[in-house]
């Protein structure tokens, strides 16, 4: 520009630059990238060059570092994660080949499989790196697990009041959520929420399985004791020093993996893109490369699944080029190593609608075990996750978003007076089994406010010195899954507490367990065992069709063709 044309540029703005200034995506943060600190999606010059060495059956050496020169990952992935017996021929196959094959609908999953299960984190990033969005999509949909796509939903309150939380899950269980999970303010409200989650998933039909995200000893304790039925929030991260932060290590998650599972209880690790950086110890790798090494350690800890897609640190990833790209490719590579993936569309990470609309596309469009993980059934205000991607403000858009295109995210839209009687019969059971429990009251003034509430702001306050009692009685009593199944009996709600007695059923024959498993409506096991994902190309893998087609057509208002004067019902 010549120093006239600059001087004009300083002086005035144009009415376009303005209008531009004032959009919602203007308030998001963008960085450049800056590879040393590890502020860099996927491709970093810092990031090692995929190799292996094995020798007298043991890996020796692994994307160029030695055995002796192994972190605690590296020796984690290369003994438990790691296909010893095929890995060199695995890793001899180019990079940009392995990235055909997951694209292309005539290689099966299993196929994929068998490859995968040889690569090193270095040879899987290569991999990634060959893939563009599209592709990235396409491989998705491939190697997910389950066939049938699911969602998860928050069901949290800003006062952690019980009484919301039991109709939001009522609420969440009739749209069509497969699993609910709840986290607190006040963590020693946890008791008397984890049941009020418990009670609304089940209240009308069979239902989600249930999670409490507490502090890993109580809410293992809630697990063991039959009132939580999954966990997710078991941390994993890509380098040492920040895994060493949490008091942990790849073996004492793997510890915690095997309590859980010795009670038939579904659980799976949660990592994501952008933690050792958020954390200050990406040890200048890029956030890709971090992520394949926890998506390795929840492969080598032997558990069902991960919760991945930067989670709560998606303003990382999302603030640098090509970020979004490399959470949909740490999703796939979760899926390409056949584990289930929860993927993430949980925390919100812009102020553009367009955005986070956007963000969703690459899990929405090829479909995903969880589309969400963790939509929040409540207004943000009410989410204590710290806000999510789409919220209760959005259900009509994303029910018109999976008919718009004939895919499947898990929801479908529900009658006001089916919502309404869920959420009233939900929070009936409730205050009975508060009070056959001996338990602080609940009035049916507070339930008429929480069953036509949209958030916490329109609830009548409870008093939070009595509920914090009670939460300590049902720990200091040993109030189980068994004892709220009784008081639903006792006090008139059998059909709650049959669903309740199912899930806790479920759990004994180990079902929950097979990787990416979920209840049905009929609270029957959906998992990659009997769904398995069978995508071979056009025509083939999950359609939505029949019932469920039929039922994904319906939104709120739709004209009708024998009389455009009216609505359909
Ligand atoms: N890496 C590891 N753990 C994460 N969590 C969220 N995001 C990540 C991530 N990127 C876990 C934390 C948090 C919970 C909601 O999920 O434990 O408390
Ligand atoms: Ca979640």
């Amino acid at each position: 520009m010549t120093s006239a044309a600059h001087r004009i540029a300083a002086e005035r703005r144009s009415a376009r630059t303005q209008a531009l200034e004032d959009r919602p995506v203007n308030l998001d943060g963008f960085v450049e990238e800056w590879p040393e600190a590890g502020m860099v999606a996927l491709d970093s010059a810092f990031d090692p060059e995929p190799s292996v060495r094995v020798a007298d059956g043991a890996i020796v050496e692994m994307d160029g570092r030695t055995r002796a020169e192994f972190d605690f990952i590296d020796q984690f992935i290369a003994d438990h994660a790691i296909d010893v017996a095929s890995t060199e021929q695995s890793m001899a196959i180019p990079a940009a080949d392995v990235a055909r094959m997951l694209v292309d609908p005539g290689v099966t999953r299993d196929e994929v499989l068998s490859v995968t299960r040889g690569l090193t984190p270095a040879k899987l990033l290569e991999v990634a790196k060959a893939m563009n969005i599209v592709e990235i999509m396409m491989g998705m949909q491939k190697m997910r697990a389950r066939r049938t796509p699911a969602n998860q939903a928050h069901c949290t309150s800003a006062r952690d009041n019980p009484l919301q939380v039991v109709c939001e899950a009522a609420e969440a269980a009739i749209r069509g959520f497969s699993e609910v999970e709840t986290t607190l303010g006040v963590v020693r409200y946890a008791p008397l929420v984890a049941m009020a989650l418990l009670i609304g998933s089940q209240a009308g039909d069979g239902g989600p399985l249930t999670q409490c995200a507490l502090e890993e000893a109580t809410e293992l304790e809630l697990g063991m004791r039959g009132i939580t039925g999954y966990a997710e929030t078991i941390s994993v991260y890509g380098t040492e020093p920040v895994f060493v932060d949490g008091d942990d290590t790849p073996w004492s998650k793997a510890f915690l993996a095997a309590a859980y599972a010795s009670r038939g209880i579904k659980m799976r690790f949660t990592s994501g893109t952008g933690s050792e950086v958020q954390m200050g110890n990406a040890q200048g790798r890029s956030m890709l490369y971090l992520e394949i090494r926890c998506i390795m350690i929840a492969k080598g800890a032997g558990v069902q699944g991960l919760q991945n897609g930067s989670i709560s640190c998606i303003g990382v990833p999302g603030a640098v080029p090509a970020g979004i790209r490399a959470v949909a490719a740490e999703n796939m590579i979760a899926s390409a190593l056949d584990l289930e993936c929860a993927s993430g569309n949980d925390q919100s990470f812009s102020h553009s609608p367009m955005r986070r609309t956007a963000r969703l596309m690459p899990q929405l469009m090829p479909g995903t075990d969880f589309v969400c993980s963790g939509y929040s059934a409540t207004p943000n205000y009410d989410n204590m996750f710290a806000g999510s991607n789409v919220d209760a403000e959005d259900f009509d858009d994303f029910n018109t978003l999976q008919r718009d295109f004939q895919v499947d995210g898990g929801l479908r839209h529900v009658k006001e007076a089916d919502i309404l009687a869920v959420r009233h019969h939900a929070a009936k059971a409730l205050q009975a089994v508060f009070r056959y429990l001996d338990l602080a009251p609940i009035t049916d003034d507070e339930i008429d406010a929480a069953v036509y509430a949209h958030g916490s702001n329109e609830l009548i306050p409870r008093d939070v010195l009595e509920d914090i009692k009670s939460a300590q009685q049902v720990m200091d009593r040993k109030i189980t899954g068994l004892d709220i199944v009784k008081a639903l009996e006792s006090t008139g709600f059998s059909t709650i507490a049959d669903h309740i007695l199912t899930v806790l059923r479920q759990r004994v024959s180990g079902d929950m367990l097979q990787t990416s498993a979920i209840l049905t409506r009929d609270l029957l096991p959906l998992s990659a065992i009997n769904d398995r994902n069978d995508y071979a190309g056009p025509g083939t893998g999950y359609r939505p069709s029949g019932a469920r087609w039929e039922e994904m057509k319906k939104l709120r208002h739709v004209t009708s063709a024998a009389n455009p004067e009216e609505e359909v019902d």
